[in-house]
């Protein structure tokens, strides 16, 4: 007999390993990843989820163990979903972390959106709703765009580099962020230099969508960085609203395109 593909045996026996003395039948939702299983029928909760106020410090060094074991945006996603399975449990303990392994190097290596702002952007939209996760990720992506990078230093690093390998990356973009980096400090982009960079830098940003998540759920949230100027300036005309209106994009217009008259 089959259940889902899988033969009654080898149901039965996952059934006991993960769900000791539960009533036979029971649905088994939860398939956790390294966070342990609960080993009981789950509710899944309506969205978005209940948050709890996070450790800054212990995110961010997640963030960067979590670079080397499954690279930028599982480390950014599993910094603070791991670190609220640790306080709050359930339900983020059912959560298998790994399902944003996808987003490395801008979605499989091909330099599209950072990787750890992806990671850290599924974190923040699974605790707020809609209206507060635009505001939270409107801010890491400006935030990410005009700060320098990366300034977090682990205690212990496994790879050293110079205090002063920082760069701004100008743009939310994988491609864009590296090379601007890469020609800013001389290292290659497959270097160790370079992936100890994205390991920092993914801590930093963890530990920044934490920071904005506790002001958030603390009532004490206030964005702090503006748009481009050229994103109202080309947009009075390319933009919505605007007599041309064929651009829907709130990068910098300058990094790609000229003025013209
Ligand atoms: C006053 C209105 C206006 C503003 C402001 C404006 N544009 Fe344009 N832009 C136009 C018009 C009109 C065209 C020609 C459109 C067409 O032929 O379809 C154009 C064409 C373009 C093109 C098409 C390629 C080319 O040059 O032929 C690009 C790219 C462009 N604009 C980028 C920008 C950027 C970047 C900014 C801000 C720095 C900007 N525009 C600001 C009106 C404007
Ligand atoms: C990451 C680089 C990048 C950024 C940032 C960017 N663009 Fe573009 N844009 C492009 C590319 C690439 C095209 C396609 C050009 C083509 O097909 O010839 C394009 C096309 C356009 C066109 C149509 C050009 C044409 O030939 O008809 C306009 C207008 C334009 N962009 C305006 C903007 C505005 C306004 C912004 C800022 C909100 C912006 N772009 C931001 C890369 C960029």
């Amino acid at each position: 007999m089959a259940k889902n593909g899988i033969s009654r045996r080898r149901f039965f026996a996952d059934a006991g390993k993960f769900a000791t003395g539960a009533a036979l039948g029971m649905v088994i939702l939860g398939i956790g990843s390294r966070t342990g299983i609960q080993g009981r029928a789950q509710e899944v909760p309506n969205w978005p989820w209940p948050y709890e106020a996070l450790d800054l410090e212990e995110v961010a060094l997640q963030g960067y163990e979590g670079y080397y074991e499954g690279k930028c945006s599982f480390g950014a996603f599993h910094a603070i979903v791991g670190a609220l399975a640790d306080k709050v449990g359930y339900p983020f303990n059912i959560i298998p972390t790994e399902m944003l392994y996808f987003g490395h190097g801008g979605v499989v290596g091909w330099g599209n959106y950072c990787g750890a702002l992806n990671g850290a952007c599924a974190a923040i939209n699974l605790v707020t709703n809609k209206e507060g996760a635009d505001a939270l990720i409107k801010e890491l992506n400006l935030w990410y765009e005009q700060t320098p990078i990366p300034l977090y230093k682990p205690s212990s690093p496994k790879v050293e580099i110079p205090d002063d390998a920082v760069s701004i990356a100008g743009s939310t973009l994988c491609h864009v962020s590296v090379t601007r980096w890469c020609n800013a400090t001389g290292f290659k982009a497959k270097s160790k230099e370079r992936s100890e960079r994205c390991a920092r830098l993914t801590a930093q940003v963890a530990q920044k969508a934490a920071e904005l998540l506790n002001l958030y759920h603390a009532g004490a949230f206030t964005p702090e960085h503006t748009m481009p100027a050229s994103v109202a300036e080309c947009g009075a005309c390319h933009g919505p609203g605007g007599p041309i209106e064929n651009v829907k994009a709130k990068m910098d217009c300058l990094m790609c395109h000229e003025r013209h008259p």
